[in-house]
């Protein structure tokens, strides 16, 4: 029977790049979609970006666009990532569209007249600068358990400890620096709390009902508690303006929080599919469908997948996940990817270097389980496996026996013998390698498949076809074994293709036959089949190009002096030649400023701001009160000590340069929000300082970098 499954891989947020901790699981979905379509099922594999939040509302105020364009951008990187690495949805969507709205009211509207969402007032932190309430990630300040400086307002990374951010000491906003406020605002939540949740979840959480992990499992009995502790807790679904997200429609101000409609838009994803590929929604979301529906998400979302995803599902009227596939979080080299070291690797870089994307497929095909354990990308290890496996086993049989046929046998093939050991072996796995596909144990499956092609190099190793081919006479057994060669490699293609795509599409070119499917296990090619010339299936890894990548990766330039040193002689000379030109001169040096690196760096927020409004200080007297129009709604106040230089109404209307995310500071006279770059003398003697202006085009409010 042929079987409807609908796959989901958790919805990328559209504020950051795809990276290889990414990839571990649109990569392992991808592999069991491949594989179930190979088996023949119909089977559906949608994603989108997520698009809503304030994070993303202020990285588009940041770099000084929308944030209708800053997704744009980012689902266009987002969707050349994910095709570099043979990541093949048939929708990769957005939340931020029509569909995905449609659901979030249906939702709201029904959870409500359910009597599941309910309106109250709840004290948060608020901005008094930006004007906005602070998601806890905002705000800044000491660990109230250890003391520790800069720490998020949920947690701290010294200690380890959770609070509240109203327990932080010295809270600031990390968003404009100010000391934030308590304020009062209505919010909505989704009763989590009500009995009927606590039921239904109890039950579907349940692991012998098999649709999660024993581990997904326990973690759920940890987070229901016993039955008489009531332990679950109403979840808070709206943010106040300003927010990037959907409106609620009764609730002018209020927006669906980002984590409501995220879900939802798997939904709005399918919806869209639908409408493109003509199936029918409701076969499958209604209660009762026979549709199989799995999400595959990483640990670390499992609450908001397996809590509240389902309850609000089964309240609305739709059916529930068949199963939710939680897997663990990537380490590079056993350690947590990190932007120093050069192990938080871009997929954009890792295919920009070179590498082919295929490498990573297969070792983190060896490395996935269907468990929630965490897997290590050890770079000698990747190196050493995809040589030895891929190049030294897969490929190999190929390359041996294809030069022969072509050149002696005329590109044809002899039939090729289907009682061979080497070759009965991978007929009778053909079974065994399914279920474990099927059951997400690709490691294991990676074993057998690697074990089948031992067997087949023995085999070839065993009747040796170069030699035949320097005897005389021997021509009927050296096409013999080189046509169960690539019979041999044909059918570990098959269960390769999953994996390796891209391989698999050249090698039935080279082999020149059909799409392989899954039923191909169970065939030979016919004697006299033509196959094409081989070319390269794919080449070894060379150790320096994962060097290179982790070069590359390295975010931040070590200081000077512990780089390695200048072997160029030409370059160290000119170096040499510059330094002393310049003390000679007498120049300023900047040897006793401490170098910063471009992270650093890159903190400031350098904006163009036209100077709307320049006036006099009334009791200051270096001061000048400028108004700064840096393309946001209100222009900036800002106090700048260039009176002595400056007559405010020769300042009116130009252009310079602020730096727009200075903490505000309080003044006698007002709040000064930002800072006027202007050059002068090593001392800083007000006798001559120069503003600093952009060359003429450049308008209000671009960055400066
Ligand atoms: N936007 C949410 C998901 C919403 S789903 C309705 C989100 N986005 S994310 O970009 O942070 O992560 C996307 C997926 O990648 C998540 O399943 C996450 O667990 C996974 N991974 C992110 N970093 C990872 C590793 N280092 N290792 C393995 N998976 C990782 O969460
Ligand atoms: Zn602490």
């Amino acid at each position: 029977m042929t079987r409807k499954i609908l796959v989901t891989s958790a919805l990328p947020y559209a504020n950051g790049s795809i990276h290889l901790g990414h990839l571990v699981e649109y990569i392992q979905t991808d592999i069991w979609v491949r594989f179930q379509k190979m088996r023949g099922n119909v089977c559906w594999y949608v994603c989108a970006d997520d698009t809503h939040g304030t994070p993303i509302m202020l990285r588009a105020e940041k770099e000084g666009v929308t944030p209708e364009q800053l997704i744009e951008r980012v689902h266009d990187e987002h969707t050349r990532d994910f095709s570099g690495f043979g990541v093949k949805f048939d929708n990769y969507y957005s939340t931020h569209s029509d569909e995905t709205r449609q659901f979030c009211e249906l939702f709201y509207q029904r959870l409500k007249a359910a009597g599941l969402i309910e309106a109250r007032s709840i004290e948060q932190f608020y901005d008094p600068v930006k004007a906005m309430f602070l998601p806890d990630r905002f705000i800044k300040g000491e660990c109230p358990k250890c003391g520790a400086a800069d720490q998020y307002g949920d947690n701290c990374e010294a200690c380890g400890a959770a609070y509240a951010p109203t327990e932080l000491k010295n809270p600031r906003s990390a968003v404009s620096g100010a000391k934030p406020e308590l304020k009062s605002s209505e919010h909505y939540f989704f009763k989590l709390s009500d009995p009927r949740c606590e039921a239904f979840l109890r039950q579907y959480t349940h692991h012998a009902e098999g649709r999660l992990q024993l581990e997904a499992a326990h973690k759920m009995q940890e987070w229901l508690g016993e039955a008489n502790e009531h332990k679950l807790t109403d979840w808070d679904i709206s943010r106040d303006a300003p927010y990037f997200g959907f409106e609620i429609p009764d609730a002018p101000g209020k927006y669906f929080y980002v984590w409501l409609d995220a879900p939802i838009g798997y939904m709005g994803s399918f919806k869209n599919l639908c409408a493109k590929q003509g199936l029918n929604f409701d076969d499958y979301f209604k209660p009762d469908s026979d549709a199989e529906l799995y999400h595959f998400i990483g640990k670390d979302i499992l609450y908001f997948h397996a809590l509240f995803w389902p309850a609000e599902l089964a309240h609305v009227g739709f059916r529930t996940p068949t199963s939710i596939f939680a897997h663990g979080f990537l380490t590079v080299d056993g350690a947590k990817m990190s932007k120093s070291r050069g192990t938080f690797i871009t997929a954009e870089s890792y295919l920009q270097q070179g590498l082919n994307p295929e490498w990573l497929r297969y070792y983190f095909a060896g490395k996935l389980t269907n468990t929630l354990e965490d897997l290590d990308l050890n770079l000698e290890d990747f190196v050493a496996r995809v040589n030895s496996d891929l190049i030294g086993k897969y490929i190999n049989i190929a390359s041996r026996a294809a030069g022969f046929i072509s050149k002696r046998f005329d590109g044809k093939l002899a039939a090729a013998d289907a009682q061979l050991p080497a070759i009965r072996a991978i007929v009778e796995a053909a079974p065994r390698v399914a279920e474990l596909f099927e059951a997400r144990e690709f490691s294991k499956a990676m074993r057998e498949i690697m074990a089948l092609a031992d067997g087949a190099n023995q085999y070839v190793d065993s009747v040796k076809p170069w030699e035949m081919a320097k005897q005389a006479g021997k021509e009927a057994e050296l096409r013999l074994a080189c046509s169960n060669s690539l019979n041999l490699f044909r059918l570990l293609t098959v269960f390769l293709k999953p994996v390796l795509p891209a391989v698999a599409k050249d090698a039935e070119k080279f082999l020149n036959i059909a799409p392989l499917t899954w039923a191909d296990t169970a065939t030979l090619l016919p004697a006299g089949h033509a196959i094409h010339a081989y070319s390269h299936l794919m080449i070894r890894i060379d150790p320096k190009q994962v060097t290179a990548l982790v070069e590359a990766n390295k975010e931040s330039m070590a200081p000077m002096k512990r780089r390695a040193p200048i072997r160029d002689k030409n370059i160290e000379k000119h170096i040499n030649k510059l330094q002393s030109d310049n003390e000679a001169a007498g120049a300023l040096t900047t040897e006793n400023i401490p170098q910063i690196s471009i992270d650093e760096f890159a903190k400031v927020d350098l904006r163009v701001a036209r100077i709307v409004e320049a006036s006099h200080v009334e009791g200051a007297d270096k001061l000048v009160r400028l108004l700064l129009d840096i393309g946001e709604e209100k222009p900036r106040q800002v106090f700048a000590g260039i009176k002595s230089a400056y007559d405010p109404a020769a300042l009116q209307g130009r252009l310079t340069v602020m730096v727009a995310n200075l903490a505000p500071r309080k003044m006698k006279f007002g709040i000064s929000e930002g800072m006027i770059l202007a050059a002068s003398d090593a001392e800083g003697k007000t006798s001559g300082i120069y503003l600093l202006t952009p060359d003429s085009g450049a308008t209000a409010g671009m960055r400066v970098k």
